[in-house]
């Protein structure tokens, strides 16, 4: 397992945010959490990630103890993430968005980064993410100017330009046009049989889930409440509740 989590937890006041959670995460899988609005979800990553720390639990990412590490030293040590509202510099050009994230993970001083030389590794290597996310030939363009569905793969480029091994990703296919949800559920599964990173993704759209995941877990509540392979998440009778009791925004 490249990622195991042990009864994480975390309450808001009296709201049981992520209450006792455990998670199993197998090298080389897109492993999906999915449940209803407010079911803890984004708290759970925000804990993995570094971004809160919990109350208790504790957090193994290839069997060493992370919890409560911050996030720029679990960039460092090859977990990386993307948000739910996007990282992006809508002003600046698609490359130097990528240019930037390597930057940072090198940590190296800005005057080093004004020689020409370094300048110049950090474009190349941006420039073979940007392809590796099908955004060859939009390098110069600012990103703001992209149409969604290539914002979304430049936000997954950034994240990869921390050359992580375990990427999370909340909600990558929110607000996106159906055509552009298939563009990036492919890209997903091109990373892992390509890089054979490890995903875990938090989504909505459910029978994107089923189809991308090698592995469900459902929460509700702030627990988990199944955790299978998709085909026996879908006949499963408690997940089926929960749908239909939950609030399950689409
Ligand atoms: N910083 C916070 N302070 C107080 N309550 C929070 C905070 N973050 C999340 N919550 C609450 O914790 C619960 C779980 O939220 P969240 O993890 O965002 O759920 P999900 O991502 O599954 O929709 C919700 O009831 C939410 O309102
Ligand atoms: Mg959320």
């Amino acid at each position: 397992m490249i990622l195991e989590v042990n009864e994480l937890t975390k309450h808001f006041g009296g709201l049981k945010a992520v209450n006792g959670v455990d998670l199993r995460v197998e090298q080389g899988s897109i492993h999906s959490i999915i449940g209803p609005n407010g079911a803890g979800k984004t708290t759970l990553f925000n804990l993995i990630t570094g971004s809160i720390p919990p109350m208790s639990g504790t957090v193994l990412f290839d069997g060493r103890d992370i919890t409560g590490w911050p996030p720029e030293r679990l960039a460092r040590g090859g977990v990386a993430r993307t948000f739910q509202r996007t990282s992006i510099f809508m002003d600046l050009p698609v490359l130097e968005n990528v240019a930037l994230a390597i930057r940072s993970r090198e940590g190296c001083s800005a005057s080093l980064w004004q020689s020409h030389q370094h300048e110049d590794e950090a474009a190349d290597e941006a420039r073979g993410i940007l392809a590796s996310v099908g955004l060859r030939g939009r390098e110069d363009a600012k990103a703001g100017m992209l149409a969604h569905g290539y914002q979304r793969a430049l936000d997954i480029a950034i994240g990869l330009a921390l050359k992580p091994r375990l990427i999370l990703m909340d909600e990558p296919l929110a607000g996106m046009s159906r055509g552009d949800r298939e563009t990036i559920a492919a890209l997903i599964t091109m990373l892992r049989e390509t890089m054979g990173l490890t995903i875990i993704v938090v989504e909505h759209d459910v029978g994107m889930v089923m189809r991308l995941s090698d592995r469900i877990t459902v929460m509700q509540h702030g627990t988990v409440i199944a955790d299978a392979p998709p085909d026996e998440i879908r006949g499963n009778e408690a997940v089926r509740q929960a749908y239909l009791h939950g609030s399950f925004a689409q």
